[in-house]
């Protein structure tokens, strides 16, 4: 339907709803556990900062109150908007050569250590415009929204000086300009990605610079930066170095988020928790002891199984953690080393055939735990409830399982409240 202005208490009907207003934790063993409304209808309201569920109900419903305008949502699916909640999408160059030489048998370890890996993309991404930067990520953006994903986090850490890791905070943000209305971007600090060349020699030396310039530029940056990310890693940061860096970024106002247990488990998750980290990411190596601290924990446990697969390393225990009762998101990792993709969906797709989660914990994974690991963004909660901004990705599908049917081609997505408006969405 279409109206000259704009309504202000919209009906949503003629759809499915998952509202993903179940449990954070813990198994998820049907689809209705998570709020699968095969009839829901909902009433959204228009607030200051955009609309609101006022309003949630089944067809047919005789309380349903008054509303000005009707969207038939033509059958189609609705959830969440999908969060992407930790990605490295804004980088230059690329590294398909080390792809082939990863495949031909050598480690990433190996290539990072002969001068490759982080390295080689940082060398791209120090000589690359804003201009060329943001450019190239907006392609990779734009293939985001057309999955569906709504939310996307964004890391620095291509630059590792203080020029380029400020020229990326500037694409992020032009980035944002660019996607007003389609997508919320997050940024996140993340210097402390690698050691750069120039401070190979003296690693602590380069730890200051984090400490005492390059966050410092981030936080006056144009764009707010929410979380500081580390690489606890060997050959990477120690936790000594890591605790540093948190350190710094705390007295700045951001929130820890950490790389752990990725290709070694060196004390950076027990340091992490320890340190309160709001997520934790990889956790390939994660063993039985950590699973039971991060069940333990408001932590939210990032799993990204593209990287494994890309990497072909072990998958994090994503079941394990489930079950535990950990907060399970799931995110692309999007970089150009370790997982070139931008397709959650397909994350989504192989946590449950590979990691053995059930299709409504991968849903849970990219809505409600994915809004926890980045803070409820912009006041988004990753669930569809009455009080709540209402923000969702509208699926050509009529039941949630077709999400996870068709391998590496899921039915594509479409945000609820994007251009069109939705209120004029066509059946
Ligand atoms: O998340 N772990 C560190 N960073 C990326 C890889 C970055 C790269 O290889 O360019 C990751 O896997
Ligand atoms: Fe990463």
């Amino acid at each position: 339907m279409t109206h000259n202005s704009t309504p202000s208490r919209i009906l949503l009907h003629n759809g499915a709803f998952v509202t993903a207003d179940g449990p954070e934790r813990g198994p998820l063993a049907t689809w209705e556990a998570l709020g699968w409304r095969p009839h829901g209808e909902l009433i959204a309201t228009r607030v200051a900062t955009g609309w609101q569920t006022t309003w949630l109900g089944e067809r047919g419903d005789p309380r349903r109150p008054a509303y000005d305008a009707a969207v038939d949502l033509g059958g189609r699916l609705l959830t969440p908007g999908w969060m992407d909640s930790h990605t490295h999408t804004v980088f230059a160059g690329d590294r398909s050569h080390e792809f082939g030489q990863r495949l031909a048998g050598r480690s990433y370890a190996d290539i990072a250590a002969a001068g490759g890996g982080i390295v080689h993309t940082v060398a791209a991404t120090r000589a690359a415009t804003v201009a060329e930067l943001t450019t190239t990520a907006a392609a990779r953006l734009a293939e985001m929204v057309a999955w569906g994903v709504r939310v996307v986090e964004l890391k620095t850490g291509y630059g590792l000086d203080v020029a380029t890791e400020g020229k990326t905070l500037a694409a992020i943000s032009a980035l944002q300009r660019q996607f007003a209305g389609q997508l919320t971007l997050v940024a996140t600090a993340m210097p402390a990605h690698a050691i750069p060349p120039e401070f190979r020699a003296n690693p602590d030396a380069y730890v200051d610079l984090v400490c005492e310039e390059i966050l410092p530029v981030l936080a006056r940056g144009a764009l707010p930066v929410a979380f500081c990310d580390v690489f606890v890693e060997r050959g990477y940061f120690s936790v000594a170095q890591a605790d540093r860096v948190w350190r710094a970024a705390h007295k700045l106002g951001m929130r820890l988020k950490a790389h752990v247990d990725e290709l070694s488990a060196m004390g950076g998750l027990e340091w992490a928790l320890a340190a309160r980290a709001v997520s934790v990411e990889h956790l390939l190596c994660t063993d039985a002891a950590g699973v039971a601290r991060l069940a333990a924990a408001d932590t939210v446990a990032v799993c990204l199984p593209l990287t494994s697969v890309f990497l072909r390393e072990p998958f994090a225990p994503m079941r394990a953690l489930v079950d535990a009762g950990a907060r399970v998101a799931l995110a692309t990792d999007c970089n150009p080393g370790s997982a070139m993709t931008t397709n959650l969906p397909l994350a989504m797709q192989i946590a449950v055939l590979m990691g053995h989660l059930t299709p409504p914990e991968a849903l849970r994974a990219v809505t409600r735990c994915a809004a926890l690991a980045l803070s409820e963004p912009g006041g988004l909660t990753g669930r569809i409830a009455v009080g709540q901004r209402l923000d969702g990705t509208l699926l050509d599908v009529s039941h949630p399982d077709a999400l996870f049917y068709q391998l590496g081609a899921p039915p594509r997505g479409r945000a609820l409240l994007s251009a069109p408006p939705f209120w004029q969405i066509q059946p």
